[in-house]
Order: structure tokens, then sequence, then C-alpha cells
């Protein structure tokens, strides 16, 4: 059987870009930038998406491009066969699975609240506490959290099923500019609200008091989450990508996209965080607690709550598609399995380890490992140790292992009157990549784990 390709260039990006804008956008940019002084946090992830996030990204894609193979057999291919790097593609495989699992429970959150929003439940929150108080009432309740999260693995699982181009390519052109016209409507009500300017003044002016260590690591780590890098999504979208297409170029476009709907998203929240006089620092309850406030008092905020919990929605969906396909595409790759039995069984494989999960903020709230919730601790092992280690991985093994000298004719096909224009081009990937990316991905990943 023939493996299967994007239709168009415009079908990657928008995949990519899928795949990069999600719940780490919309729900953790702006809490973790409200949290540690906005515009200081804004221009240190700024820094690390051009340091870091831009050279591992190029690198995932090449590799997939260059093999047209799944992260397992992708590492295999160019290591000719070697155990080691072969399972650092198994790592990926597994970091999809262990994120899906419990990213579809917060995304069950959002569509859960967008039916919140429709029964007109946020016109009567006075503040942050009450809208708390009906947060936590909710995903304390078994049935609302395991059903919406059951909800959306299904639709998560019916994209994946019809393929590269019929599903995970035409979903994306579809939901992608809905998301971008709902994420431009939700930035001009913010805007024309009295009282926006504050809230521009905050994502603009830095106050480089709040800003520690940590929150060059919490940048460095946003950086990376929001790429989809280190688990191998770029890898396995690249691989169907065409050797004509331009990598650097399709790359930076991704990253353009993935930035610019992160500070709309800032822009968005903060101008009616502050308009509506709450406070920029509520931490992950921000989108939950703070919000429904926002859109109780905010002019016609009922049809707005419904759009911001849709746009949610569409951006964690195009995401958990990326994690999906991940794991299908190694199946089908090397297992050779068929595309609808590998998604049924492990949808519902990931739908099993994500329960406990769903079950930590209700019946399972009392089970701790390492003094985490199941939740908490699969979060933990994932986004802060097997994504870092994965970027690691990655680029030492282009750097290092699979060399420049194989890797740069490879990344200028399709690129090649880019690089004849551009000579910084080729050095500044080295570079980065050999030196910039793997000390700074050691940093964050030893300190995360306590060691530095
Ligand atoms: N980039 C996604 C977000 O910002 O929500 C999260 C994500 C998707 C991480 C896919 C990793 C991944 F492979």
């Amino acid at each position: 059987m023939q493996r299967e390709k994007w239709g168009s260039k415009i079908g990657f990006i928008l995949a990519a870009a899928g795949s990069a804008i999600g719940l780490g956008n919309i729900w953790k940019f702006p809490y973790i930038a409200g949290a540690n002084g906005g515009a200081a946090f804004v221009f240190l992830y700024l820094i690390s998406i051009i340091l870091i996030g831009v050279p591992v990204l190029f690198a995932e894609i090449l590799i997939g491009r260059t093999t047209n193979r799944n992260p397992v057999g992708a590492f295999k291919k160019l290591s000719n066969g070697s155990p080691f790097w072969t399972s650092i593609g198994g790592l990926g495989v597994l970091a999809g699975f262990l994120i899906l699992s419990y990213y579809a429970v917060v995304a069950g959150w959002a569509v859960g609240y967008v039916v919140e929003a429709a029964r007109g439940v946020f016109y009567d929150f006075p503040t942050p506490d009450a809208a708390g108080r009906h947060f936590n009432a909710l995903i304390g309740n078994v049935y609302w959290i395991v059903g919406y999260f059951a909800l959306f693995m299904a639709i998560t699982m019916a994209f994946v099923l019809f393929g590269v181009q019929k599903g995970i390519e035409k979903g994306s052109k579809i939901m992608m500019p809905i998301l971008f016209i709902l994420l431009i409507v939700l930035v001009v009500r913010g805007l024309t609200l009295d009282g926006a300017s504050e809230g521009m003044r905050f994502l603009w002016n830095p106050d480089w008091s709040k800003v520690t260590g940590q929150t060059i690591l919490l940048a460095l780590g946003q950086a990376f989450f929001t790429l989809s890098l280190g688990m191998g999504a770029m890898l396995t979208y690249g691989s169907y990508m065409s050797k004509k297409d331009n990598i650097p170029i399709s790359g930076l476009e991704i990253v353009a996209l993935d930035t610019a709907i992160a500070i709309l998203a800032g822009i968005a929240i903060f101008t009616a965080v502050f308009a509506t006089g709450q406070s920029p620092n509520a931490g992950p309850g921000l989108i939950f607690h703070t919000l429904p406030v926002v859109f109780t008092k905010m002019p016609g905020g009922y049809i707005f709550s419904i759009l911001f919990f849709i746009l949610l929605t569409i951006a964690a969906v195009t995401s958990a598609i990326s994690l999906l396909e991940v794991i299908t595409a190694y199946f089908v790759d090397e297992k050779g399995w068929h595309r609808k039995k590998a998604v049924m069984i492990f949808g519902g494989i990931t739908f099993l380890l994500g329960l406990p999960s769903a079950l930590s903020y209700n019946v399972m709230a009392d089970f701790r490992i390492f003094g985490l919730n199941f939740f908490d601790f699969i979060d933990f092992i994932s986004a802060n140790i097997l994504l870092p280690v994965g970027g690691l991985f990655i680029s030492i093994f282009v750097a290092y292992f699979w060399g420049f000298d194989k890797a740069i004719p490879n990344l200028k096909q399709g690129a090649e009157n880019l690089f004849d224009k551009n000579h910084w081009l080729e050095s500044y990937w080295k570079v980065f990549l050999k030196f910039f990316a793997p000390v700074l991905i050691l940093i964050v990943l030893l300190s995360s784990i306590g060691i530095i």
C-alpha cells in the first residue's frame, strides 16, 4: 500500500500549525505570562523560540521528510538499525500516548464549557471564587469529566480514522480558518472594552522584577510544548511532506502562526481581564475561574463565552489529532496495521490510560505518586521529562550522529534558492543545533527534575 502524502503545501502548514496551536497557546501561555511578569515573560519566550524552537523544528521535519517514516522507523532508518536510536523514536511514541491521555481530559473541559456557556451559566459569576466552585463541582463529577473526555477522544479518533488527506488535512483546512476568525473577533471585543489599555500595558511593558531563573525555564519549556517538539509529532507530519517543499520557510510560517496566536490569545484575555477588574495571575484557573467572571460583566458576554470555548475546543482537537497520528503512523508503518485498527485500538487504550487522570479530580483525588496526583504526574513525566529528552536527542542525533554533511543537502532540497541567497541560514542552524539547543535543553531538564 502506498504511504499517504499531504495534498498541498498549505495543507501541511495548516495541519502542523494546528498541532502547534492548542491548549498550550490559549490556556497555558496567558496564565504563565500572567503569573510571570507579562511582557518580560513574552520576551524570554520569543528568545527561546528563536534559539531552540526553530532549529529543533527544522530538524524534526527534516528527519521525517528524509525517511518518510514514523519516529521509530525514521530513527531506525537513519541510524542503520541502531537499537539505541530506534528506542529514542519509541520514546516519542510513548510520550504521544501519555500526553494525549491527559491533554484530552483538559480538552474535555473545554467541550463541556461550550455547553455550560450555551446554557447561559456565565451570566451569574460575580467573583472568581464562585466560578471556581462551579468548576470544581463539574470536574468533581465523574460522569461529567469522563463523559466529555470520551466525547473529545471520539472526535479526535474520527479525524485520524479518515487518514492524512481526508481526515487531518481536510479537518485542519476547515478548523484553522474558523479558529483564526474566532480569535480575531475575541481580540476586537477585548480591545474595544473600556479599560482595555491596561491589559495591553501589562502585555507590553516588562516587569523585570518578576523574572527569576525559574521564569527562564518556564519560557523554554513553553517554547517546546507549544511547537509540539520532542516527541515526533512534527517529524510524523514532515514524513507526509513532498521533497519539493521548503522546510525552513514552512517551519517559519508554522512558528509565526503559533506565536501570533499565543500573543493574540494573550491580548483577547488580558484586555478583558483588566477591563473587568480581575487579576492576571490566577494561574492554571485563569480561563476556568476568571473568564466566567469576565463574561458575566462584559457586554455580549453570552455569545463571546460560547465563541471562546469553541475556539479552545478547536485548538485542542487539531493538536490531539497530531498526538494520535504519531501512534497510528507507528503501527501502520512498522506493524503493517490498517489505519482503522490502529486508531480504534490505540484511541481506546489512550482513553483507558487517561481514566486515572480524569479521576484525579474526584474519586482518585487522594491517590499520590511522588506527592502528585495521577494527572499532574503524567503531565510532569511527559511534558517536563520526555519532551526535553526527545528534543535533546533529536538535536544530538542530527548534529553529531547523522551529521550535517548528510543533513544539510536534504534540508536544502526544495529550498535551494533560499540557502543560496542566505548563507547565514546554514550556519545559524548548525551552531544552534550543535551547541545552544542541547546545552539549554539539558539545563531545563536537569532543573525540572531538581538537580540544578
Ligand atoms: N502544541 C500543543 C499545544 O500547544 O497545545 C501541545 C502538543 C501537541 C505538544 C502535540 C506535543 C505534541 F506532540
